[in-house]
């Protein structure tokens, strides 16, 4: 790339990120130990007025949904409803566990899982059909009980969880929120996402609205779940490794009880994760004025629908969709023209159901999910990142609005 040219995403990191990292790696302490606890306790206090969550670092997000899911008592044949619409994470924990993956539709005009669809699903399940049925009549897919629902907070804007949740309750689902997005997000009346269903899990991934480069963060108000995440993310150990190491009186013995893992945030990331935290309202401020700054732009465009928002939008993702009804050219060749102009986009996401695994192993098609595939094909993600300099983000509108003026069909 060019000096010039503006990257889909770059980390915001600064002098206080650079000194934390340093002040962790001269301490001698570099593992889990006192950042990441400290962590933990300023991510509890930041989601603080949800009543008590317990909050646990963890090496990535798909760890955290990982522990999330085994926590809620899914295992071998279990069925787990997840939006196509999502990054493979969401999904592949269900695999972890030798359980089977149920894909739901998008709401249409949304980039969320339609409760409506989602209802269905279960209905057809609980009555001990197929998980799929077509308009043709073709029955297909896994068959069993549902247990548990993972609503992904795409881009940030906040689910209609609510919506989700009395759906899970009526049919005794366990709901895993997938807020990697979604830090920090309330919905309308204040609520944080991530803190309503049984468990959430937000990611710290080195693009996302906080990174530590890799990370994760879980968080639960349950009474049983958070004591097995908490086990289960290190080894299943029952006592943690920081005390048997670093007080000297401290005993040697520990016990395994349970098959866990090594999912645990060491000091080094977790010192980054503080810092930015504390950073959270100023990155936010910072997304909203970009996001702003494209709504104004394309708006009212004859060639674009801008994403829909909210007041509690964490704004993670600027996911444009082209009105392909306006345009003679391809939303691969739109990104193709973008990219060649110096500008880094991407697309959010290619629909689970199409990868070849999921289709193989659950005899799906592109066109089962329509709604999912028809935001798929007109999507372009915009860089939206906080270091963002006016100049750039006035460079990708009119970079974008360009290349569409060139391909427009007429009027
Ligand atoms: C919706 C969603 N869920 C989960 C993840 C996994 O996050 P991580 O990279 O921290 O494991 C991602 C990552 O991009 C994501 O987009």
């Amino acid at each position: 790339m060019d000096d010039t040219a503006i990257p889909f995403a770059r980390p915001f990191i600064g002098q206080e990120e650079e000194e934390a990292v340093l002040r962790v790696l001269r301490s001698g302490w570099l593992t889990t130990g006192r950042e990441a606890l400290a962590f933990e306790e300023e991510f509890t206090k930041f989601l603080a007025g949800v009543g008590p969550v317990q909050s646990f670092a963890v090496n990535s997000a798909t760890s955290g949904l990982h522990l999330a899911l085994e926590a809620c008592g899914i295992g071998s044949g279990d069925l787990v409803l997840v939006p196509s619409y999502t990054f493979v994470s969401t999904a592949e924990v269900v695999r972890y566990l030798q359980g089977e993956v149920v894909f739901v539709d998008t709401q249409p005009g949304t980039f969320h899982l339609d409760p409506e669809a989602l209802e269905a699903s279960i209905q057809r399940l609980m009555r001990g059909e197929a998980a799929y049925k077509t308009p043709s009549g073709r029955c297909f897919g896994p068959r069993g009980l549902p247990k548990a629902v993972i609503p992904v907070h795409y881009g940030g804007l906040p689910h209609n969880i609510d919506a989700v949740m009395a759906i899970a309750r009526r049919y005794d689902l366990k709901v895993v929120e997938d807020a990697a997005h979604a830090f920090p997000s309330r919905l309308e009346d204040g609520r944080w996402a991530g803190t309503i269903g049984d468990v959430g899990v937000f990611s710290f991934y080195a693009t996302k609205t906080l990174t530590t480069a890799e990370g994760g963060m879980v968080v639960s108000r349950d009474a049983e779940i958070p004591r097995r995440i908490g086990l289960l993310r290190s080894h299943g150990i029952d006592r943690s490794v920081w005390n048997r190491y670093t007080d000297t009186q401290a005993s040697w013995y520990y016990a395994v009880v349970a098959a866990g893992y090594k999912y645990n945030m060491p000091d080094l990331l977790a010192a980054l994760g503080r810092v930015q935290l504390a950073r959270a309202a100023a990155l936010l401020d910072r997304r909203i004025r970009i996001a702003t700054a494209y709504d104004e732009a394309f708006q009212g465009d004859r060639h674009f629908s801008v994403p829909p928002t909210g007041p509690g939008d964490a704004r993670h993702l600027y996911p444009l969709r082209l009105n392909r009804e306006t345009l003679s050219i391809s939303r691969d060749a739109f990104i193709q023209q973008i990219q060649a102009a110096g500008v880094g986009v991407s697309v959010h996401f290619i629909p689970l159901h199409c990868m070849p695994y999921y289709q193989e192993r659950y005899g799906l098609k592109a066109e089962d999910l329509p709604a999912s595939m028809e935001s798929f094909h007109r999507v372009i993600s915009l860089p939206i990142w906080p270091g963002m300099q006016g100049g750039q983000v006035d460079r990708v509108i009119e970079t974008v609005k360009t290349i569409a003026r060139e391909h427009a069909l007429d009027a």
